[in-house]
Formats: C-alpha cells, structure tokens, sequence
C-alpha cells in the first residue's frame, strides 16, 4: 500500500517516512513541492498503474488549486490528511473529499501517526471481501438516510467507511458519487444489511402499489434488484428478508410483462449497468412468457413459475461470466478463465439453484424442477442429468428454448434476428415437447 507524503522539510519528511513506513507496512513516496503533487498522481492513472498510491498527506492550499481539483475529479476517492499552517481552513472546504483528518503541520508527525492508525484499524481495511455486501449505489439512494456504515472498495481486500453510522448524508451526497465520481456501487456490512433491505422492500411497495407499471418503467429496478439477491443470497443466505425482496421483485416483474408482452419492447430495456446473470435472468424472464403466451399457457400460474425460474436458475453461480456458457464441453474450452472452484461449483449449479428455490417459501409448485432442468437438452447431451426429452417437464422445455433464445438476444442485441433464430432451433429441437414450443416460437410477432 503506497502513501505519498507532501512536505516541504525535509528533515521531518524523512523522519515521517521512515515512521510510517516501519509501523505500518507502508511504502512512503516523498515529493518535496505540493505543485507536482496532482501531476505525479495523475502520471500514475496515465501510466495505467491504477492508482497505487491509497494514501495522502499534503497540505491543504485553498479549494482553488489542481490537487484540491484533481481529488474532487478522482473515481475512486483518495483518503487524504491535510495539514495547515496559519488560519484554520473553513469547514466546508472539505467537503466532497475523502479526508482522514486535518492537522495543524506543528502536529503532522504524531497526528498522521494517531490518524493512520485509526483508519486502518477500524475501518475495515484488509477485510474478508465476504462480509461486505455489493449495493448499486442508485438502488442504495433511494433508501437514504440509513443508520448503517456504508463502505466503498479500494481493492479486493480493502474497504473504506465512506459514511460513519449516524453521519449526515443524504441523497445528493451520494448522487455526487453515483453520477460524478461514478461509483456504482458501495458496500453494507453483511451484518447491517437487514435496515436497507427493509427500506428497500418498502420501495417495491410503492412500485407494486401503481395500477399499471410498463417493462420502461421497471426495467432498471427488475435487473438492479436482481442483481443484489443474487450478492444477498451468497452474502447472507436466502433469508426471510431476501426471500420478501425477491418475491417482491417476482410481482414487479410480472406486472411489468402485463399480459401481452412483446419480445421486440424488451430488447431496448435491457439495463446495460446491471451484471450480466441479472440482464440474462430479467430478459429470460420475460422471453419465457413471450412463448408461454404463444403456446397458450398464459396463465398467471405459469407466469409466475416462469419468472421465479429465470430469476433463480442461475442464482447458484458467483461468476456472471459463468452464465454465459451453455454446455460442459464450452466450459473445458474456456476453463482457464475461471478458477477450480467455479468449474466445480458449474457442473452442479442447475441443482444448487433448484435446491435454493426448495427454500422459498410459498412459491407455485414444480419450479425447482424447471431450474434443475435448465441445461438438459432434449438429445440427452445436456447436464447435469443427460435426460432424454421424455423425462424433461413441459414447461422445462419451453425454459430451456427461452434461455436460448435470451442468450441470443444478449449476444445479438439490436441486430438480432429472430428468424435465423427459428432456423436454428428447428434443427436442434426436433423431439416431443421441445418441437411444440419451436412452432409457438414461429408465432411470435416481432415488431
Ligand atoms: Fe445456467
Ligand atoms: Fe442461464
């Protein structure tokens, strides 16, 4: 971890250097002018290093110059001490940096010492990535204010409490980060999760309390939402308050297809923030019941088990990369890419996901055997079974044309085309069930 420290004397710099660097495994970079500072930060982001230095101490020289500039400007905030010599700066000039503290420079040598040793102690630094949970910063907006800490990540390792528990903020101080500084997303303690999931599940309410809400409308929440279960899930378990959030999502989702849904409306709606699983899931579910209504099985009831069956199908699998792969065969090609474990946990995840849906509570029936059927195909070449056409359910099979067809469009996006699709999948699904849902395929009107 590299601090650069500003400091124009140089006896005291290097007395500092060799202090911070022996009490706390730091490597200290000294810079004698606060006028290279910004340039030699800046150097770092140009020459690609991103951003090694995690730490500053530099003097603090009024709102008006290219360091004050350049640390509004960064993406990834840089915790900072500032030191001052003369007035006290205002407090409001701060405002928008990350700042650890700000000394008086008579107090630079104990003070930096007291303030690192703070924030890297209680702050979470080199903490267990597991124990923090991942939230879209526009989804956490809209839960604002929150007692919770709320922490942003600086590496794999390392997290920072960006907002204290109890600390003032509200929904434009994180509009700042979202929209200028462009952090996607912040982190929740796993063990402090339970406030925003409940302000959040009264956010759905209001959504769900419309008469009427179009997939326009929906979209971004849908996937954004699905995309946090997915983290809740491998976070904190499938608990009662995640199981209340996807069920609530489940419904949000099902208004928003309406009963009449049109492949062509999705397609612009995919939300291009959201990860690829929650893009793939959201789209699935809405293309399961494009051809569950073609084939008349439009029914609430099979709408619904559609829709709980796209958004758990792959809820098991931690690397969205993973989503995109169809087959074992396509796995062992590309198994560099993912670690042992991932590979493992792949050949499984159609019945790891199934037993997840075993734990939600009240769900139609039949919709974990829909998701532990989802990479069956009809030949008997698919995982992780082999079954034969005859053993896979009805409404599988029409899930399983459906995940194609989603992978397509995700693959394809605008120049999609649903006709060379058919073509396809005429030739690939020529058994049982699987040749009825390819002929309600041919009735979907694209337009
Ligand atoms: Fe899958
Ligand atoms: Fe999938």
């Amino acid at each position: 971890m590299r601090l650069l420290l500003v400091l124009d004397n140089q006896e005291v710099r290097e007395l500092m250097s060799f202090q911070l660097s022996s009490r706390f495994a730091l490597e200290v970079q000294e810079l004698p002018n606060f006028d290279d500072a910004a340039s030699f930060l800046e150097g770092e982001d140009n020459a690609g290093l991103s951003q090694i230095t995690e730490l500053l101490i530099a003097p603090y020289n009024g709102k008006a110059n290219e360091l004050t500039e350049y640390l509004q400007s960064r993406v990834k905030p840089l915790p900072t001490i500032f030191y001052y010599e003369g007035e006290v700066p205002p407090a409001d000039v701060l405002k928008g940096l990350l700042t650890l503290g700000l000394l008086e420079k008579q107090q630079i040598v104990e003070g930096s010492a007291r303030l690192l040793e703070d924030y890297l102690s209680k702050n979470g630094e080199y903490a267990d990535p597991n124990d923090f949970c991942p939230i879209h910063t526009s989804l956490l907006m809209r839960t604002t204010p929150l007692k919770s800490d709320i922490y942003i990540k600086l590496s794999k390792n390392k997290f920072v409490k960006l907002f204290h528990s109890g600390a003032e903020f509200d929904q434009s101080d994180l509009e700042r980060y979202y929209k200028v500084k462009k952090i996607e997303f912040m982190y929740l303690k796993r063990s402090e999760t339970a406030e925003f999931m409940g302000k959040f599940s009264k956010e759905l309410d209001l959504l769900l309390s419309k008469e009427e809400i179009t997939i326009q409308e929906a979209a971004e929440t849908m996937m954004l939402t699905q995309e946090m279960i997915q983290e809740l899930v491998h976070r904190v378990g499938f608990s009662a308050e995640v199981q209340e959030l996807a069920r609530k999502n489940v419904a949000l989702t099902i208004k928003a297809i309406g009963t009449s849904p049109k492949l062509l409306t999705i397609i612009s709606q995919i939300h291009a923030g959201a990860n690829y699983i929650a893009q793939h899931s959201s789209l699935l579910a809405y293309v399961g019941c494009c051809l569950a209504k073609e084939m008349s099985w439009g029914s609430d009831s099979t709408f619904s088990k559609l829709v709980i069956a796209a958004y758990m199908h792959d809820i098991s699998l931690t690397n969205p990369k993973l989503a995109k792969i169809n087959s074992l065969a396509e796995l062992n090609q590309l198994k560099d890419q993912f670690t042992e474990q991932e590979v493992k946990s792949y050949h499984l995840h159609p019945l790891k996901s199934a037993d997840v849906v075993k734990s939600f509570q009240e769900i139609p029936a039949d919709v974990d055997i829909i998701v532990s059927h989802h990479h069956e195909r009809p030949n008997g070449t698919g995982f992780p079974r082999g079954l034969q056409h005859n053993y896979i359910a009805p409404l599988a099979a029409v899930f399983i044309v459906a995940h194609d067809l989603s992978q397509a469009i995700l693959n394809k996006r605008e120049s999609f085309n649903l006709a060379s699709f058919i073509v396809e999948a005429k030739q690939n699904y020529t058994l049982g069930n699987f040749k009825k849902v390819v002929s309600a395929l041919e009735k979907i009107k694209f337009e």
